[in-house]
């Protein structure tokens, strides 16, 4: 399908950010974005990459009333020598198309996902700030803009991608977090979409968020839905632990999201020698091997929080601190061998840097 480019007005262009260490994150978008439209009966129309702006909804859409709506992140890095290259983006494009399967919205085709990002991202490119921590973050979204209150998949859809220069996503950068286990609210239930990247997921998780907040923690880390005693993930990352020489992490078994860094991390650990155990991880076990310190790090894993050290994790209100709760060696070298391999300092042995040219 061609990319229609419409002119970007010289008045439309936006200032550009003077200081790169005071980027935060995803405040501040790029020129211009991406917009398909997909109509029953015609499939997807009107490729075209325009000004950035609002859009003006019918109120009645049925995105605003039943959530039917899917995104993704991914990153575009520019290299010392002017490459830019995107981290994996097949993977976000194959999980959206598994989000969309599980909220009835159509297939975007491959091809387009990945060839509307590089049209936009080529287009943008002096917007990839170059400092170590930052990046060009990429939202591909869709959403359901049929005007009817019936609750049904809608008939018309815009797939759009909008981009924001980015710094960390913890204000406190590369430092330990301190999470608490919630055990009140749940996240995700077997058969539910915990495994779908949907608002909805974001918008529930939002009261435990605030309540975790007010209590001094960065995030929460939900359990299973059922049980309330399996660690699932914390919203913005999956989690993993590191024991004397293994990794373990929660299995993809459709209630966490199946996370790209998630799936990096687990290559590179087991490059490291490593042993990679995905399975289901009791809290009362964890805590009581964080006590003793068998477990000697915690991190979380995402597109947008890279690899982000634990340092405290708070269960029944009781505080447990991970290792000495600084940032362990095995973090401290995965976040440094990924990054490495993000902004080229590093060769690519696992070809996940996808060059634009
Ligand atoms: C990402 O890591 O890209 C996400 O979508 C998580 C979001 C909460 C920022």
């Amino acid at each position: 399908m061609d990319i229609r480019i419409v002119p970007l007005p010289a008045e439309k262009k936006k200032p550009r950010f003077t200081d790169e260490s005071k980027l935060a994150f995803g405040r501040l978008f790029t020129d211009r974005m991406l917009l398909v439209e997909w109509k029953a009966g015609q499939g997807w129309v009107d490729a075209r990459i325009e000004p950035y702006a609002p859009f003006v909804l019918d109120p009645a859409c049925l995105v605003f009333h039943y959530a039917q709506e899917i995104f993704e992140g991914l990153k575009a890095y520019k290299w010392a020598d002017g490459t830019v290259a995107l981290f994996r983006p097949e993977m976000n494009a194959r999980r959206f198309n598994r989000s969309a399967d599980r909220l009835c919205m159509p297939e975007v085709p491959e091809e387009l996902f990945l060839k509307g990002i590089e049209a936009l991202v080529k287009l943008e490119s002096d917007w990839i700030p170059t400092s170590p921590g930052t990046s060009l973050y990429i939202r591909p979204t869709m959403i359901a803009v049929e005007p009817v209150l019936g609750v049904k998949p809608s008939d018309h859809y815009y797939f759009f991608v909008i981009m924001s220069p980015v710094g960390a996503y913890y204000a406190s950068g590369f430092k330990p977090v301190k999470i608490m286990v919630e055990d009140e609210y749940v996240r995700a239930v077997p058969g539910g979409t915990g495994d779908a990247k949907t608002g909805g997921n974001y918008a529930s998780s939002l009261k435990a968020g605030l309540e975790a907040k007010k209590k001094g923690f960065d995030q929460v880390l939900w359990l299973d839905g059922v049980h309330k005693r399996y660690i699932e993930e914390v919203g913005a990352m999956n989690m993993l632990f590191a024991y004397e020489n293994r990794v373990v992490t929660a299995p993809l078994t459709g209630s966490i999201l199946n996370g790209v860094t998630r799936d990096s991390v687990l290559k590179l650990a087991g490059t490291l020698g490593f042993t990679v155990e995905e399975r289901q991880i009791d809290v009362n076990e964890l805590v009581a091997d964080i006590r003793t310190g068998k477990v000697t790090e915690a991190f979380g894993s995402g597109t947008a929080a890279v690899i982000t050290p634990v340092g405290h994790l708070s269960y029944k209100d009781e505080m447990y601190q991970v290792g000495d709760g600084g940032v362990g060696p095995l973090t401290q070298k995965l976040y440094d061998t990924l990054t490495g391999i993000q902004y080229g300092h590093i060769a690519d042995t696992f070809g996940w840097m996808r060059k634009l040219v």
